[in-house]
């Protein structure tokens, strides 16, 4: 099994995504990371080990990471509910996050492990850009990284412009996609086609599995907050989606390879992706390595296997 190492902020849609990961015979989560995105890195920590101690994987590492972004205040994202996971999370773990920060824990690894490890980022890649200022060689001691970040084609989410992601630390992003990783990302052009409606919540809810119970409360909670907040039916599964490319490549049925960079200094546009859409390439060729970028998957086995992992059975 591939070894990944998470870095996440859960938030709904990243707790969904650990599930799938947990639950995913293709990849083995080695440790966790926390993001300052949708929630305070604190609480997306503790969010984190509440969700591995439902897997069973009590023995994986959970890693605080920045409690801000590089340069700017964190914002915290109001569609999760209080507690980051529409209210399912109950007590906390009794384990606590390690000593050393997941910008610490990542290089470790990666040193200790090198071109072996995938990092899945479903956050804000703040951590990930700090690993990289501890250790300039981090894109070649990585086998790859898979990103849920940004809108090539398309309007943001956060802003007109920008995905929530890429909007909540814009330097980071810059800094990671200038560094020459093997880079997958999951923008929302093709998460946005990733919704799971009212029946497939119910499908995960009839099951008494423990881990349906605690996923039906999530989706309950976030097709409300979709329905009213956003007039959208369903909810969007963005980090599942993300996440499950990272486990099975094939999932994504059509990629283009994008040089990317980010605005940073844009009055209205910070947080924007800039992609070169040119059809040919400058004969100067590109000034960075491109990214893969996902723009079509297999959502309707995405929501299969997503469901199965929900209720406990194995991944189809
Ligand atoms: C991203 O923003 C967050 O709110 C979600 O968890 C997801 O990672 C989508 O734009
Ligand atoms: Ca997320």
């Amino acid at each position: 099994r591939r070894p990944i190492v998470l870095d996440t902020d859960p938030g709904i849609d990243d707790a969904l995504a650990i599930l799938y990961l947990a639950a995913a015979p293709e990849v083995e989560i080695v440790a966790v990371g926390a993001a300052p995105g949708n929630l305070p890195t604190a609480m997306a920590a503790d969010n984190a080990l509440r969700l591995l101690d439902l897997v069973g994987l009590t023995d994986v590492p959970v890693a605080l990471g920045a409690h801000t972004p590089l340069s700017q205040p964190p914002a915290i994202s109001r569609a999760h509910g209080e507690d980051g996971l529409g209210g399912a999370a109950g007590p906390p773990s009794a384990r606590r996050p390690v000593a050393h920060s997941a910008a610490e824990q990542l290089v470790g690894l990666a040193r200790r492990r090198p071109g072996e490890l995938t990092v899945v980022a479903l956050g804000p890649l703040t951590n990930l850009a700090l690993a990289l200022l501890l250790e300039r060689d981090l894109p070649r001691l990585l086998r790859a990284v898979v990103w849920m970040g940004g809108a090539i084609h398309r309007a943001g989410n956060r802003t007109p412009h920008a995905e929530f992601n890429a909007w909540q630390d814009p330097e980071a992003a810059e800094l990671v996609l200038a560094a020459g990783f093997d880079l997958t990302m999951v923008p929302l052009d093709v998460t946005e086609t990733a919704r799971a409606d009212r029946a497939w919540v119910a499908a995960v809810a009839a099951s008494a599995d423990p881990r349906a119970r605690f996923a039906s409360r999530m989706l309950e909670h976030f097709v409300d907050f979709y329905a009213t907040t956003l007039g959208i039916e369903g909810c969007l599964l963005h980090d599942p989606l993300a996440a499950a490319v990272a486990a099975t490549p094939a999932l994504a049925t059509t990629c283009e390879e994008r040089e990317v960079t980010v605005e940073l200094t844009g009055t209205h546009t910070r947080g924007m992706l800039v992609t070169d859409l040119r059809p040919t390439i400058h004969p100067c060729g590109y000034a960075r390595r491109p990214v893969r970028v996902v723009v079509e998957a297999d959502v309707s086995r995405l929501l299969d296997r997503l469901r199965h992992a929900l209720v406990g059975a194995a991944l189809p």
